[in-house]
């Protein structure tokens, strides 16, 4: 099962980098905890057609499956940087751990926040106190989409979107982007996110994002958006995901 608990505060001490210290990284409580691929809550042709059964098999199997890959081999280098006391490979390992671990945490997520299209977990009614929060915070549902979906199209190059509870399970919301694999850090609470790196898009959409965004709204989980807004969920709320 994937521990990301540890892993998250660890990224969330690198940013900023504060302390060369093993034991400030929790480096040592983690030792040698290895990362794995989580099982997709569903097949890889269940988005369809909003996202294509080849991105998903890659996107799942090859793109998060490296990031897992990267982050244990990272985690490996770094657990024997530390025992060796040798500073120099432990500060050359962070932008490796950070980006590989992001990824991880990021796309976690983001599987548990899609669901096939039609399902009861994309209605709305899945979520009433979470769109009753959105129509206070936007004015509108559809205010918030169209504001969600603008703030997607700005990113420049490779990130996320995500809809955050500001601070922790009493705060505001809030949409954020993090850039490349950043993971949304500093207490905020994932509600969801949007992977907008070309991989999540490209080959069925080619260069129309629009129509990658405008489609995405079909497969997210309001479901489980609810659960972690509530703080309900024994498995999809932060820091288990
Ligand atoms: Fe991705």
């Amino acid at each position: 099962m994937v521990n990301i608990s540890s892993l998250w505060q660890y990224l969330a001490l690198q940013s900023p980098l504060q302390s060369m210290s093993g034991e400030q990284f929790n480096i040592t409580k983690m030792g040698l905890t290895t990362y794995s691929l989580p099982q997709l809550p569903y097949a890889y042709d269940a988005l369809e057609p909003h996202i294509s059964a080849q991105i998903m098999q890659l996107h799942h199997s090859k793109h998060h499956q490296a990031y897992v890959t990267n982050l244990n081999k990272a985690l490996e280098s770094h657990v024997a940087a530390v025992a060796a006391n040798d500073i120099a490979s432990q500060i050359a390992l962070q932008q490796a751990i950070k980006f590989n671990g992001g990824g991880h945490i990021n796309h976690s997520l983001f599987w548990k926040n899609l669901a096939p299209a039609g399902s009861d977990e994309t209605s709305l009614s899945a979520a009433k106190d979470l769109v009753t929060a959105i129509e206070s915070t936007w004015g509108s549902f559809d205010n918030f989409k169209k504001t969600f979906s603008a703030i997607l199209l700005s990113i420049q190059g490779s990130g996320w979107g995500w809809l955050v509870r500001e601070g922790g399970q009493q705060g505001g919301l809030r949409i954020v982007t993090t850039k490349d694999q950043d993971p949304v850090v500093g207490g905020d609470i994932v509600i969801f996110g949007v992977d907008m790196w070309e991989h999540a898009y490209y080959l069925q959409y080619l260069n129309g994002k629009a129509a990658y965004v405008e489609n995405i709204w079909n497969v997210i989980n309001w479901k489980t958006a609810g659960e972690r807004f509530l703080g309900t969920s024994s498995s999809d709320n932060m820091p288990e995901l």
